[in-house]
């Protein structure tokens, strides 16, 4: 069993692509008299969703993007929302932009989802960009899976040739995970399994990993004997868990028990710090690539 893990490690990598980022947007605003400019719109109150649009509204300012929060009450319409997206497509002051989620009960994600221009949508949601990224042509991908290529690639991980058993079937994450590591690409080149919540017995699925990417959403799923020796490990879950001893009253933990699988990987992401700056560093390069940087 190995004991040597090593992380990878999330804050030092989106540091090195926020730099590229930054330098983009300073030619962009060479080029085009303005720097890029992404717009978040965050429905309701959600804490956990207020926190993620914060740190994408900061991340923009880290690297010289304008940035517009826009806010609606949660008892908003689904018209009303829908009215906003079209000013937002129409918006020529604005590269892309992005609907939080998830969105309250009255309002149809997919239809929101589907009226955002496929060449804004910055998320890379849309079926077109869904789509185009199944056929290897140029568009936007998903921020998650997208992170994750460039945590692999910034470590050189090798995955040519190796299972990867992705644990979770979103339309946001594990779908467009699977296809992008089963890619003829660097990351990519793998045999792929999607495992979701109806696989029988999982671990027996689990522990076949080369590579594991786990986006299941439970805390501390999976556990050291659902993973092999010297498997390299992806934790894209993030949880807030109650602790007293912390100042704070939390910790965070993800989908992986970090503690016991870690000493088993030769790497492992951790969590916080690994994924998370990752999905918010894809973001911004997507925003900088509709801005034509
Ligand atoms: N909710 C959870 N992750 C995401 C994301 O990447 N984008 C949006 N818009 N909402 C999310």
């Amino acid at each position: 069993m190995s004991t040597t893990y090593q992380l990878l490690d999330g804050k030092a990598c989106s540091k090195a692509v926020l730099e590229r980022i930054a330098k983009g947007a300073m030619e962009v605003k060479k080029k085009r008299g303005r720097p890029p400019h992404l717009a978040a719109v965050l429905v309701g109150d959600d804490p956990a969703s207020q926190t993620y649009v914060a740190s994408k509204v900061k991340a923009c300012e880290g690297v010289g993007f304008q940035s517009t929060l826009l806010r609606r009450p949660a008892d908003v319409t689904e018209g009303d929302l829908l009215e906003l997206v079209a000013s937002l497509n129409a918006d020529a002051s604005l590269d892309g932009f992005i609907v939080q989620l998830p969105l309250p009960k009255q309002i149809d994600e997919e239809r929101v989802t589907l009226a955002i221009a496929p060449g804004k949508d910055v998320d890379g949601f849309h079926p077109q960009n869904l789509g185009r990224m199944m056929l290897g042509l140029p568009g936007y991908l998903p921020a998650t899976p997208s992170g994750i290529l460039e945590l692999l690639k910034h470590h050189e991980v090798p995955t040519e040739g190796k299972h990867c058993v992705v644990v979770g079937r979103s339309n946001i994450v594990g779908t467009p995970m699977a296809v992008l590591m089963s890619r003829n690409a660097n990351p990519g080149n793998c045999t792929v399994t999607v495992a979701h919540s109806r696989t029988r017995d999982l671990r027996a699925i689990t522990r076949q990993a080369d590579i594991l990417i786990v986006a299941i959403g439970k805390a501390n799923f999976i556990g050291e004997d659902m993973v092999k020796d010297e498997a390299v490990v992806v934790d894209v879950g993030i949880h807030r868990l109650e602790d007293p001893t912390r100042k704070n009253g939390f910790r965070l933990c993800g989908d992986v028990d970090f503690d016991r699988v870690a000493p088993k990987c030769s790497w492992i992401t951790p969590v916080p710090g690994g994924v998370g700056p990752m999905t918010v560093t894809s973001l911004l390069l997507n925003t900088l690539k509709a801005a034509g940087g």
